[in-house]
């Protein structure tokens, strides 16, 4: 666990969908209409009506998030966050659409007031960003923006699927706790 000011960060191994939080932030796609993967498992864990009320919201361009209730998962509310498709851009891009995924996410847990979110690895699965660089973007981006709201007291989860994933975390983590 990394502490920044009255928030935390800490890095968890398993299934989104049973994270007992007040906000899950899925990997989505920009038609926001589910698909595999994290958004699979949340649309199916969160039932219809998660698909009734994306289907409400036109969309999400690359790098923005858009909140939606979170139905029958016990998180209270899902953010739906759009990744890079790390292919389709230059690395330097990739990074800034990565880092605003993190960045909007929170600024939308903040507006409303809640104090614990979850994320799942944005982008490392199929939109094929390398797995370090993204972990680095996301605790940077996190980070930095912990660092300028030091008046919320913040819990922020990084959710791993697999033991790869929970590694790059935790030595990322180690990364800022020394340095
Ligand atoms: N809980 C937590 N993490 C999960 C879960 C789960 N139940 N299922 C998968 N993951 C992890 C993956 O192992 C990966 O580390 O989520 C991370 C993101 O991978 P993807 O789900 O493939 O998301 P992404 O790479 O951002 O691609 C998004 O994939 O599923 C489609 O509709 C989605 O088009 C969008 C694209």
């Amino acid at each position: 666990m990394v502490r920044v000011g009255r928030s935390t960060m800490e890095a968890w191994l398993g299934d989104i969908t049973t994270l007992e939080v007040d906000a899950i932030v899925n990997a989505a796609n920009s038609g926001l209409l589910g698909g595999g993967g994290v958004d699979g498992a949340i649309h199916s864990a969160a039932g219809p009506g998660l698909l009734e009320e994306c289907r409400t919201l036109g969309g999400c361009p690359t790098g923005e998030a858009r909140i939606t209730s979170g139905y029958r998962l016990p998180a209270r509310w899902v953010i739906h966050a759009v990744g890079p498709i790390y292919a389709r851009h230059t690395p330097e891009r990739s990074a800034e659409l990565l880092a605003s995924c993190y960045t909007a996410s929170l600024d939308l847990a903040f507006e409303r007031g809640l104090s614990s979110v979850a994320f799942s690895a944005i982008s490392t699965g199929v939109y094929g960003y390398p797995l370090g660089a993204a972990t680095r973007v996301a605790v940077e981006a996190v980070r930095g923006w912990l660092e300028a709201h030091p008046e919320c007291a913040m819990r922020v989860v990084f959710c791993c699927f697999d033991e790869r994933t929970l590694a790059a975390y935790e030595a990322e983590f180690a990364r800022h706790t020394i340095g």
